[in-house]
């Protein structure tokens, strides 16, 4: 039988490092409160003027490659995952292709817009690739420029203290070791929380949901327009976060996927080696370490040094975990996730 196995992977965080005490010369905050609520000391900026989520994304690409053994040309399908795109069309995966120099290849590149689930929904569409026998070398990406899109005055502090900039990338190729690979992936969503998390402006909407006074939309329906002066003079251009109600839902939907991806393999929590979340929150880390009785030694967390990275959150947890020696051959690691949509899911793997 053939599954998907991560061959290589690799991640690349910008050399900017933001404290906590950083941002509190720009809004009303504290480290106490950031640490206290988030577990974050600090998270990494990119530098503007040469760094985008696409570069970021082809460094740790670079790295994952070499980590495979394998030359760039080899690879053939790209998958990548991200919130902030450099632009609104195309995607990521298509620059991240000339990036590389590889467009030439002329292989396919697809873009997922999962949010924090991106990556384990990046890595359940490449794994059907791999299993049907399609392709032979993938490159999965999850990368985030956050900091080109926050609200970084005390209006928007609830959302920017939490996010940071960062990359991390695999390569996945085939194998038929029956203790090696992705076991099973798990993918659900429940769209009428849709506009708890959310980036909803620019966008297309045309105030259709009924706020067509508070964007500003105009009334001439013939006038297309994504992004109104309102919204710019209202600091609509952010993301907004109803933060107790994606807490309250992030609680319960973690450890369903994680107990979802071992009971359909025959585990329990305790024969997991490694439980790799999405880094939203340490609280919510720690919560769902609980309510699974997991030991620490079988949870893995940097949120503290990058904050929420979003896409780029879970590869760039496992390749940190893999570096630091914690990650062996055979180990048990599930990856779960849950963010914007709501979205949520997990995948189990045999390293
Ligand atoms: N610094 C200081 N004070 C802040 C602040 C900041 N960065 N952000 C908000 N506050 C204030 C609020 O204005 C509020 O003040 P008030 O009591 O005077 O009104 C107070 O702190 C409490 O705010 P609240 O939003 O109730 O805090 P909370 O305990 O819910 O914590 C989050 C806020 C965002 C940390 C928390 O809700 C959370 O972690 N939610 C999940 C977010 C998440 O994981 N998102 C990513 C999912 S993928």
């Amino acid at each position: 039988m053939i599954r998907s196995k991560i061959a290589g992977i690799g991640h690349y965080v910008p050399e900017k490092v933001i404290t906590n005490h950083d941002l509190e010369r720009l809004m009303e905050t504290s480290d106490e409160w950031i640490q206290e609520r988030t577990g974050i000391q600090e998270r990494r900026f990119g530098n503007r003027a040469e760094e985008t989520t696409t570069t970021m994304g082809a460094r740790a690409a670079e790295k994952a490659i070499e980590h495979a053994d394998i030359d760039k040309n080899d690879i053939d399908f790209i998958v990548f995952a991200t919130l902030s795109p450099d632009y609104f069309f195309p995607g990521c995966g298509v620059l991240v292709q000339r990036e590389l120099d590889i467009a030439s290849t002329e292989i396919g590149a697809l873009d997922v817009r999962n949010q924090c689930s991106g990556f384990v929904y990046g890595l359940s569409v490449a794994d059907q690739f791999i299993r049907s026998g399609m392709y032979k070398n993938i490159l999965l990406i999850g990368a985030e420029m956050h900091s080109m899109g926050l609200d970084m005055t005390t209006r928007g502090r609830d959302v920017s203290v939490i996010f940071g900039d960062g990359a991390a990338a695999v390569i996945l190729q085939p194998t038929e070791d029956s203790d090696q690979g992705v076991l099973s992936t798990h993918l659900h969503a429940d769209g009428r929380h849709a506009e708890e998390l959310a980036f909803i402006s620019p966008g297309s909407h045309g105030g259709r949901y009924g706020e067509k006074e508070k964007y500003g939309f105009p009334d001439n329906e013939f006038e297309s327009v994504f992004i109104t002066r309102k919204m710019i003079d209202d600091g609509l251009i952010y993301p907004n976060m109803n933060g107790k109600y994606v807490f309250k839902y992030a609680v319960q939907k973690f450890p369903a996927a994680v107990m979802e991806a071992l009971t359909t393999n025959g585990y329990k929590p305790s024969d997991l080696d490694l439980l790799i979340p999405h880094q939203a929150n340490l609280r919510i880390s720690q919560f769902v370490q609980r309510t699974l009785r997991l030991e620490d030694h079988q949870v893995f967390n940097n949120i503290q040094k990058y904050g929420n990275t979003t896409a780029a959150s879970i590869p760039l947890a496992l390749s940190e975990a893999v570096d630091s020696g914690k990650v062996k051959r055979g180990d048990l690691i599930c990856l779960a996730a849950f963010g914007s949509g709501f979205t949520w899911g997990s995948a189990l793997l045999k390293w």
